[in-house]
């Protein structure tokens, strides 16, 4: 009898000590797929958007001017992430559609990264 109860006890420590090595693996994976996402937010942004839009949102770059791009820092635009991901992806007018060209993932990193503008 005290045998099972020993190990059970010994059971529940094991089981503590995985646990605890467990949180330690994933948590900062988890801040480390926050931290990446944002970055790839910026590539995605200085890559395929900052041309007409402007490394400061400000499309005070000559294909912004052109093409008439909208002032991410200005009133013309508030941040909506439903919107603004349809019209990454689809496009709108002149400024082009990037459904093909990335992935939801990018789609989705860039559309959080522009939010910055605003502030
Ligand atoms: C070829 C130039 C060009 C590029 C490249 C470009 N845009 Fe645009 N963008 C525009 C133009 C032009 C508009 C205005 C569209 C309209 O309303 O007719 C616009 C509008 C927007 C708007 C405001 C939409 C609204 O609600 O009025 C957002 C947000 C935006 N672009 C984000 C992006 C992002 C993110 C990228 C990169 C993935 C990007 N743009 C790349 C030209 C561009």
């Amino acid at each position: 009898m005290t045998t099972t109860v020993s190990s059970i006890k010994k059971l529940i420590t094991l089981g503590s000590v995985a646990a605890v090595f467990a949180l330690a693996a994933f948590y900062p994976r988890q801040f480390g797929g926050v931290a990446e996402a944002q970055r790839g937010g910026s590539t995605v942004y200085a890559r395929n958007c900052a041309t007409c839009h402007g490394t400061d949102g400000r499309a005070q770059t000559r294909k912004g001017r052109e093409s008439d791009a909208v002032d991410l820092t200005g009133s013309e635009w508030s941040p909506d992430t439903g919107r603004d991901t349809r019209l990454v992806t689809r496009g709108k007018g002149s400024m082009p559609a990037f459904g093909r060209k990335l992935s939801n993932a990018q789609i989705s990193a860039v559309v959080q990264y522009i939010r910055r503008f605003k502030r």
